[in-house]
């Protein structure tokens, strides 16, 4: 009989129609799409055209009409505050619905958008659902970025609303949130009409009058808003990533497409089921936070879990496993530095063994390359099955996984196993011809999409167009680089960009480089992603400084860290920079990223037959000998 992986995957790719209408019908529609894929205005696909929904209501009110409104639909889990809240679907229905009416009250409606810039508490994913109940589109800005980071994404989106907080907490300090607010609508030049702001008990913000309103106070005077009917194709947010500039992609993700992709997954990856209990560790501020704590859960009818808190420090390296017993937790999803970060603390994985974790089935990991030796670790402790599986916030769930739900396939280390149904994942070479099995090559995928996916950019079609579908005609390009081997396992290596993976986060070294340049003493830099123990990759800086400069070296690479901390944030991890006289170029002029990397990383490295001056990579070890890389090449 054959594999039913192979049934499910031969039918998405060959009768895409069936298998995603067939998956539609899963969920609600107060009017049936014409058409369930749309390619008349290709590369701009849709799916569920002329379909008109509520996601808020898929997520929240279903549920309800169905009789499992008792259940708990979210566990706000924070250490970090001390606190454990439960909401049962109807509760987080009326104050979904009463914050729906807030910003109702303050001229919201279908199409506008609202940015979100909050901490891991409840009200976050409060306001993004009462955005899709109101068919208003969200932006969520995460916590880890600075004022100018968020101007920028201000600008772009420009919101008629934007919902943040007082504070969040991390582990050693209190971050305030509304100075960095303050300072980035004072940076911006689309000015949003007002701010609701949550106070938190920790810090209490200082409010400008006739702009920003009381969260508490506004739900207080507010009517409940019913959920507003939608286009399938229209947007339901807009998330903004990396690029390769310092100038964001912000990735648009329509409702119906979306909806029905990320509830099949559900089950058919994560093997979860409506009343299971799903944690995903991640943040709301994240594509995987997007789908897999706020969206997929409470479509599929779970119980989320959103936890305020890291996996070692808050208290212990414990805290995991601590969350899984307390709330009987199904399926966990985190990143693998994550369990690095764990395993560093608690080799022995000791303070496991304190709490029952019989409920936990399978770990899923993803947003970085899960390592032989992390997957082995988490295997042996936890004893069930720890799947890799690969997606991007371009693409909104996984490309590749071990569907849980379908079948389960032996893992291979380093490979997120094969592609999900829906999506033709082909390697390439740089002729767009098909490489032989094993060999590395782009990582595509033949188009169209599946549901799901990303729309376009925000106002840039043309950057869409240009980023995903011009190197590679008739394919999505993932700017990953692996290969597929004879089994059609996918391993996925390295980006083909200057993006760079830090603790599961996606960092773009070009902003980085942006920000270096602007020191009024440098002349010339790069950013390279060098290796880390525990967060797989951090960047580090390399600066050729102005002719006759004389000033301290030292003090000059605290300025440039400190730069880089308060215009893209604390997230970047940049805490270092080497000073060198040169860089190393290729005669053409091509600055040796790849040779500096190896000599950072302790790898072995030939001297490239096109290189300007040898003398150069002499001085770049000497200068990360400095610094506290490539030691051992002394
Ligand atoms: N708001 C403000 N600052 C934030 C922040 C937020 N939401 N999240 C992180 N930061 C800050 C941290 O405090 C830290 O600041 P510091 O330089 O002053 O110490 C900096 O950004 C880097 O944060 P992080 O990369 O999280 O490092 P860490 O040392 O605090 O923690 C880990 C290390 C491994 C525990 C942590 O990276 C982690 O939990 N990773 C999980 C990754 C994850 O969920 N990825 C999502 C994709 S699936
Ligand atoms: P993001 O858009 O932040 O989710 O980052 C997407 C990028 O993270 C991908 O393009 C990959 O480079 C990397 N990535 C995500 N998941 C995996 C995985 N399972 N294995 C290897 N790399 C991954």
């Amino acid at each position: 009989m054959a594999n039913p992986y192979e049934i499910a995957y031969q039918q998405s790719i060959h009768d895409p129609d069936s298998f995603w209408g067939e998956a539609a019908q899963d969920c609600h529609w107060y009017k049936k799409w014409e058409r369930v894929f749309n390619d008349s205005n290709a590369p701009f696909f849709r799916w569920f055209a002329g379909g008109e929904l509520n996601t808020c209501y898929n997520a929240l009110d279903i549920h309800i009409d169905n009789g499992r409104g008792d259940q708990n639909a979210l566990i706000y889990d924070s250490p970090v505050t001390d606190t454990i809240k439960k909401f049962t679907y109807r509760q987080l229905r009326d104050e979904v619905a009463q914050f729906a009416g807030v910003l109702a009250s303050r001229g919201v409606q279908k199409g506008d958008r609202v940015i979100i810039y909050m901490p891991m508490i409840p009200e976050a994913a409060i306001a993004m659902l009462a955005c899709a109940r109101l068919g208003a589109v969200h932006s969520v800005v995460f916590g880890g970025f600075a004022a100018n980071e968020l101007a920028t994404r201000i600008n772009d989106a420009s919101p008629k609303v934007i919902v943040s907080a007082s504070c969040g907490i991390e582990v050693k300090r209190i971050v305030r949130y509304k100075p960095l607010l303050d300072g980035a609508i004072e940076m911006a030049e689309a000015k949003p009409k007002c701010c609701i702001i949550l106070q938190r008990p920790m810090e209490t913000a200082s409010m400008i009058k006739g702009r920003d309103i009381d969260w508490n106070e506004a739900m207080s005077k507010a009517e409940p808003h019913g959920c507003v009917p939608v286009q399938s194709t229209d947007p339901l947010y807009i998330l903004y990533t990396s690029g390769t500039t310092g100038q964001p992609k912000g990735v648009v993700r329509d409702n119906g497409g979306h909806m029905v992709a990320l509830k099949w997954s559900m089950k058919a990856i994560y093997n979860v089921d409506q009343g299971d209990v799903y944690w995903t560790a991640s943040d709301v501020g994240w594509v995987v936070g997007h789908s897999y704590i706020v969206y997929a859960p409470l479509l599929k009818g779970c119980t989320t879990i959103l936890y305020e808190g890291k996996p070692i420090g808050t208290p212990d390296a414990g805290a995991f496993w601590r969350v899984i017993s307390e709330h009987k937790v199904k399926a966990l999803f985190t990143a693998p530095t994550a369990f690095r970060a764990i395993k560093r603390e608690d080799p022995d994985a000791g303070l496991m063994k304190k709490y029952d974790l019989s409920n936990l089935k399978t770990l899923f990991l993803a947003g970085e390359r899960l390592d032989p030796d992390t997957l082995h670790w988490a295997e042996k402790h936890l004893g069930i099955p720890v799947i890799d599986h690969w997606w991007q916030t371009e693409t909104g769930w996984g490309i590749a996984a071990n569907c849980m739900g379908i079948y389960h396939f032996p893992v291979k280390p380093g490979s997120p196993t094969k592609a999900v149904p829906g999506w033709d994942v082909r390697v390439v070479d740089p002729d767009n011809k098909p490489v032989k099995a094993g060999e590395i090559g782009a990582l595509v995928v033949k188009l169209p999409l599946p549901p799901g996916s990303l729309l376009t950019l925000w106002n840039n079609d043309e950057r869409y167009v240009g980023s995903y579908m011009e190197e590679f005609p008739g394919y999505y390009k993932t700017a990953d680089a692996g290969f597929i081997d004879e089994d059609g396992y996918i391993y996925v290596m390295t980006r083909t960009d200057d993006i760079i993976n830090v603790a599961g986060h996606r960092l773009s070294t070009g902003a980085i480089e942006e920000v270096l340049a602007d020191h009024p003493e440098v002349a010339e830099c790069a950013v390279l992603g060098v290796d880390d123990q525990i967060k797989g990759q951090v960047p580090i800086g390399f600066l050729v400084l102005n002719a006759g400069v004389t000033r301290n070296h030292d003090e000059i690479i605290k300025e440039v860290v400190q730069m880089v901390r308060d215009r893209i944030g604390p997230i970047t991890s940049f805490k270092t920079a080497a000073i060198v006289k040169r860089l190393p170029k290729t005669r053409s002029g091509k600055i040796l990223r790849g040779t500096m990397r190896n000599i950072a990383d302790n790898k072995e490295y030939k001297m490239p037959a096109t290189i300007d001056d040898p003398v150069t990579l002499n001085e770049i070890e000497e200068a990360l000998n400095h610094i506290g890389y490539a030691k051992a090449r002394k």
